[in-house]
Formats: structure tokens, sequence, C-alpha cells
């Protein structure tokens, strides 16, 4: 394993410095109002942590994908909204990431306050990771911390160059996130059951890989079942399938290792209302899709669940959002959350599962990071976390 992260007990001189706090908030806005708030609620301890410390707050983050463009629908204005109502604070947001606007907030911010940068994406310096925009996002501040997570495996300019500029740590999220997940490539609690689901299984192959050299099974649902199902010969109708990638699934079921679906909730369209039959996993007729995994798949899957000692789930097991497809999604999340093994929850769509139906005190760790998860996983690294630990040259 990499060597440790610095950490923020190891800055220097927190009192009165301000300090730029890199928070991944790129959560869902539906009709300009933050529609869950477990990025931004797991923000705050790390913040409040520097504030009763005596450092003044400056929080950058992204949302969206806005690439390079002010646009105001990614603006975080909504964001800065809630996380003040969340922290009973104000929370300022300057209207750029640099520039003179920002640079005077900057400055007369108190000791104990917090405030925000405008998204950080609206510069096509953060993606590209220029040095000019990570000069000049750095320049008024005396530390840097990373609590972002779920934006670690970016190398934008906004993860990966603060470290080589300024003294840096990593924030309490970070760590624990690192440590926990981390705790899974070490000596997990065995029988390990890793449930994995999402549309495709190109995105996942990887992690599928690196999880079938420390889980004992790994059970698959999600559209990405269907290209497993084309493998095992089975005809899967219209639904999704990724041709290329069937020799690889063919490849994975042969560790005996992988459990797909033995019956699938089918429809020919994904509405409320739509007509939704299940039929065994080899019986999907042409003009229909596979939407979800059938009951008799979700038993199945929650009896393993249950045995587990520890439980790593990531992807829904099928289109949750509509209710006739949600069956499986409900059924794993109530089998995780009474699994008495250790778990974990990560994945937006998921954890998003997992919040809607209340369970979420009832998992031991809620992962803030979808893609960052998962290339922590497969790779036991990611650009942000090895950044901290380089640090800055002289160091
Ligand atoms: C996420 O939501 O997973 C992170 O914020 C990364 O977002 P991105 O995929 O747009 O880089």
């Amino acid at each position: 394993m990499p060597t440790e992260l610095p950490l923020l007990e190891d800055l220097p001189s927190i009192r009165g410095a301000r300090v730029l706090v890199r928070c991944e908030l790129n959560a869902p806005i539906a009709d300009g109002v933050v529609a869950d708030d477990l990025r931004l609620t797991s923000a705050i301890p790390t913040i409040d942590w520097l504030r009763e410390q005596g450092a003044a707050v400056v929080i950058a983050a992204h949302l969206g994908r806005p690439k390079g463009v002010v646009d105001p629908k990614f603006s975080l204005a909504p964001v800065a909204l809630r996380l003040s109502e969340l922290m009973g604070t104000e929370i300022e947001l300057s209207k750029q990431a640099f520039g003179s606007e920002a640079d005077s907030m900057i400055s007369s911010l108190s000791p104990g306050n917090v405030m925000m940068l405008e998204n950080l994406r609206f510069d096509a310096g953060e993606e590209a990771n220029s040095p000019s925009f990570v000069a000049n996002l750095v320049a008024p501040f005396d530390l840097y911390v990373n609590d972002a997570f779920g934006a670690s495996h970016r190398s934008h300019g906004s993860i990966v160059g603060p470290p080589l500029l300024l003294p840096s740590a990593a924030g309490l999220l970070l760590r624990s996130e690192v440590e926990t997940l981390g705790g899974l490539l070490g000596q997990p609690a065995k029988p390990f059951i890793a449930v994995l689901g999402g549309s495709k299984v190109s995105d996942k192959l990887g992690i599928i890989k690196a999880l079938l050299s420390k889980c004992d099974r790994i059970l698959v649902g999600g559209a990405m079942a269907f290209t497993f199902l084309a493998a095992k010969g089975y005809s899967v109708g219209d639904s999704l399938l990724e041709v290329d990638f069937i020799g690889a699934c063919n490849d994975l079921l042969a560790t005996g290792r992988v459990d797909v679906p033995v019956d699938i909730v089918i429809a020919k369209e994904i509405s409320e209302d739509a007509e939704a039959v299940v039929v065994k996993a080899n019986a999907i007729p042409d003009g229909w899709k596979g939407l979800d995994i059938g009951p008799e798949t979700a038993a199945l899957f929650a009896d393993q669940i249950a045995e587990a000692r520890t439980i790593l789930w990531n992807g829904p097991m099928g289109v949750f959002e509509v209710a006739p497809f949600a069956g499986g999604t409900i059924t794993v999340a109530e089998a995780v959350a009474e699994c008495s093994g250790f778990t974990v929850v990560g994945g937006g769509d998921s954890a998003a599962a997992v919040r809607a139906m209340h369970l979420d005190d009832q998992i031991d760790h809620m992962s803030t990071g979808g893609g960052a998860s998962l290339e922590f996983l497969e790779l036991g690294d990611l650009p942000g976390l090895s950044a901290l630990r380089k640090g800055r040259p002289s160091e």
C-alpha cells in the first residue's frame, strides 16, 4: 500500500491561516435546489475542524461538467446556500475562482468564517491542470486541504496542483474514505461479497478483476448483467448489450465466482405504467428489454448478502427510479442494511437508493465517491492522494 497521507494535524500554523479546502460538492440539483445532501454533510467535519482551529476557510469545488464555460446552470449557488443552512453559518460565493473580487472576499474573511469559490470548471484550466490556473488559485492561501475524495481520481488543477505549492493535508472525509476502502483491500472479514450493478460492464471490468482477488463472490445486476447473460449464450432481446465485451464476461464467468441473474423483469418501455413481466434469464423475447433483476434473483442475492461478513455494493440492480423496475434494488438495499457484517455502499445511484429508503443509518460506510471509489479499489491509489504524498518538492 502507498505511504501515509499528510493529515490535518500535521499542518503548520493553522490559526489565522487562509486555507483552501477542495471539497466534493458535486450534488444532484433539481429545480434549483440540492436534491441529496450526502456530499454536503460529509464535507462539514473538516470545515468545522479548521474553523475551530482559527482558520479562514475557503471552499473550492466543481458542479457538473460545464467544460470551461461560465454557465449559470452549473453555478454553485444552490450548494453554497444549502451548505450554509446545514452549517448554520453564512457562506458567501465569489463570482469567479480567482481575480480581484475573490481576492478581496478572501482577504476580508475573518478566522472561523467560511466562503466558497464559484465552480472551478467554469475555467478550462481546472480540467487541463494548467500551471497558471493552479498558481492563480493558490495565490491567496497559506495552506491547502484536499477533502474531495470523490474527485481525487481526476488529475485536475485543484486536486493535483496545490500540494506542490502549499503545505497540504488530507481532510477528515478523504482520510476516512481511504482508510475504509483501503480496509477492503487489506484483510476484509470473510465471506466478502461484492454486489455490482450499473449500466456498462466495460466501465467495471477493471474493478471486477481487482475484486475477484479479494472477494469470495461477485453478484452482478443492472444493465451490465445482460452482457454476462449473452456470454452464457442467452438471447437478451433489446436489453443493453456490449457485444465487444462478451468474451471478457465469459472469462469472468469461468472463475465460477460471478453470479448473474436467473430471472429478469422485462418491459417494452421505461415508464411508470409499463407492462412489466418476470421471465427466466434465458427467455427474454425480442422486442423486450431487461430493466431489473427478477424476484428470484433478488432473493438469492439477499440470502448471500445475509451470510456475508463484508459487503461492497456499487450500482443499482435496475432502473430503480421507475417503480416497476425498483424491486431488485429495494431488496438488495434492505438486505445490505440488515447484514450484520461490515457494509460499504459506493456510487451515486446506489447511495441515492439507500438514502431514499432512509436506510443510510444502517450502512457502516456510505462512500461519497462514485468513479473515485471504483478506481481506488481497482488501483489502490488516486492522483489526488499521490499528489498529497509527494507534497512540495522542497520538503
Ligand atoms: C463525481 O461526481 O463522481 C465526481 O464529482 C467526478 O465528476 P466527473 O465525473 O464529472 O469528473
